[in-house]
């Protein structure tokens, strides 16, 4: 029977890319999606990857959503955790909003789509858990303390988790992304872009979404089961962690 895999943020952007791969490498695959339903139903006709809405910075959200996915696909095998946002101010500008919205989603998610679905991991000794974190959370940015401390706290979530999990057979790895060419970096000030960002980039582009979903799958399968609590950095050598 196929492998189940759920992705958070599913049906834009890397997501989207990623929930492609899987199925494309013959995985039943869940997209979670936060608010635009337009797009979910877009790339839904596109696909033909079931969608599902829910919050995943709610822990009750996320129980709901994944015992929903469960009765439909089956026990999950693979999160792959990379519904993210940003809130880009200056630290001494940022209002407590901008702070709390950013660990919300792109933090304390991982707990909530985790915890459920840990015990059932454990249970059948296999699981498989990767979080889409940032070269941001690696090298900090300025005007993103709330997401330098997100993404940074991603990687200290997977490195604990990986330990606690090695002997169940669930492997838990972070993929740290530089510029991809989404929505999120179409977002940042186009002059900024180009007189700071491009130039910092030795490949002299933007990475594309597929590129961070081949990581995903590779991470995915039975040939990376010796790697777990590792950071995988796809940035086109702008930082070399
Ligand atoms: N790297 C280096 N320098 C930067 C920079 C960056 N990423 N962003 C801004 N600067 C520089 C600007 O060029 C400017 O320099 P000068 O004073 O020499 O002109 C200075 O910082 C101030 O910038 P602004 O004039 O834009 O000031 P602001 O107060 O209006 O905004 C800011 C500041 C919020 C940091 C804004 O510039 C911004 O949003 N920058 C982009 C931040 C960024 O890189 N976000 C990543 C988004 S993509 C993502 O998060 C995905 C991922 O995981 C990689």
């Amino acid at each position: 029977m196929a492998r189940v895999a759920v992705v958070t943020g599913g049906t834009r952007g890397i997501g989207a890319a990623i929930s492609k791969a899987l199925k494309a490498g013959g995985y039943s695959v869940a997209a979670n999606y936060g608010g635009n339903d337009d797009a979910a139903q877009a790339f839904n006709g596109e696909t033909g990857i079931p969608v599902y809405k829910w919050d995943v910075s709610s822990y009750e959200a996320c129980e709901a959503g994944l015992k929903q996915v469960e009765a439909d696909l089956g026990p999950i095998d693979v999160v792959v955790n990379n519904a993210g946002i940003t809130r880009d101010t200056m630290f001494h500008r940022m209002k407590p909003e901008q702070w709390t919205s950013v660990i919300n989603t792109n933090l304390n998610s991982l707990f909530n789509m985790c915890r459920p679905v840990i015990e059932g991991m454990r249970a059948r000794r296999f699981g498989r858990i990767i979080t889409i974190s940032s070269i941001n959370g690696q090298k900090g940015q300025m005007g993103q303390t709330n997401y330098s401390a997100a993404k940074a706290g991603e990687i200290g979530f997977t490195k604990a988790l990986a330990q606690e999990s090695a002997k169940s057979g669930i492997t838990v790895n972070a993929i740290c992304p530089g510029y991809i060419a989404t929505e999120m970096v179409k977002a940042v000030p186009q002059e900024v872009l180009e007189r700071n960002i491009l130039p910092q980039i030795p490949v002299g582009r933007l990475g594309e979404p597929e590129e961070v979903a081949r990581c995903v799958v590779f991470l995915a399968s039975d040939d990376a089961g010796f790697i777990t609590g590792s950071t995988l950095t796809a940035n086109g050598g702008q930082y070399l962690a």
